[in-house]
């Protein structure tokens, strides 16, 4: 992990979306400890003609419209920088998880492609993107709101970002599995007790516990993540 911000640039045609976001998000807090430098781009600032198109009728015809392919790559040669990733966020891109954030959180500059509609001309997927990520197997109107979802799953895991040390080596996924029950005060609330166990004060009863919840639970709900043996402690 470097010192130096990571750099991200969200092109979009909806800016204002991305920015509503930034104002309330962890993400002005990464920003405010210079872990992450910002930066929204409206794609109809890189379109040449007097109605700012971004999308046209599709060649051999067909509904919708396609994202043309000149203003994303007048955006991108501008802001590319030696080294940047060109993520185009599709439905039909790798599926993004916990350890794809892990291996995008380390890079220094992430550029954001977000399609709408249709779709986008393949050349920005064949000479401009260097990966294609999709959030899911759903298919959105608006690219903008995955890139967004990735970002946050990114900027979380810049050091410092969180506060509270250990905050992100113990959640759902970081060891395989997911999340433990967490329970706060009132020790009892409307008839459900927090179990004694985690009143014990007895750490090591407590680490057990945990981790047979967490590895029950993950058992049950997630049987494609579960393997034997996993979150077993010594
Ligand atoms: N654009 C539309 N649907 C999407 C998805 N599921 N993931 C990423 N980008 C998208």
């Amino acid at each position: 992990m470097t010192d130096r911000p990571l750099r991200i640039d969200i092109i979009t045609i909806f800016p204002a979306m991305v920015k509503g976001f930034v104002e309330e998000s962890i993400l002005k807090r990464a920003m405010a400890m210079e872990r992450v430098f910002f930066n929204v781009v409206d794609l109809r600032n890189y379109t040449t003609d007097k109605h700012r198109t971004t999308d046209d009728r599709a060649y051999g015809g067909g509904p919708g419209m396609v994202m043309k392919p000149e203003p994303l790559f007048a955006a991108v040669d501008t802001l590319k920088t030696a080294g940047s990733r060109v993520l185009l966020m599709t439905p039909q891109g790798r599926r993004f998880d916990q350890s794809v954030a892990e291996t995008l959180a380390p890079e220094k500059h992430l550029i954001f492609l977000c399609g709408h509609y249709e779709g986008v001309d393949e050349r920005v997927r064949t000479a401009l993107a260097t990966d294609e990520l999709s959030i899911g197997d759903y298919v959105l109107t608006n690219g903008t709101l995955a890139a967004v979802v990735v970002v946050d799953a990114i900027t979380r895991l810049l050091p410092g970002v969180l506060g509270g040390e250990g905050a992100t080596t113990e959640e759902s996924f970081r060891q395989g599995l997911l999340e433990y029950p967490q329970y706060t005060r009132p020790a009892e609330f409307r008839g459900m007790p927090v179990p004694q166990v985690l009143r014990s004060g007895d750490h090591a009863a407590i680490a057990r516990w945990r981790a047979d919840q967490a590895r029950e639970r993950t058992r049950k709900r997630r049987p494609d993540l579960f393997k034997e043996g996993m979150g077993y402690v010594s």
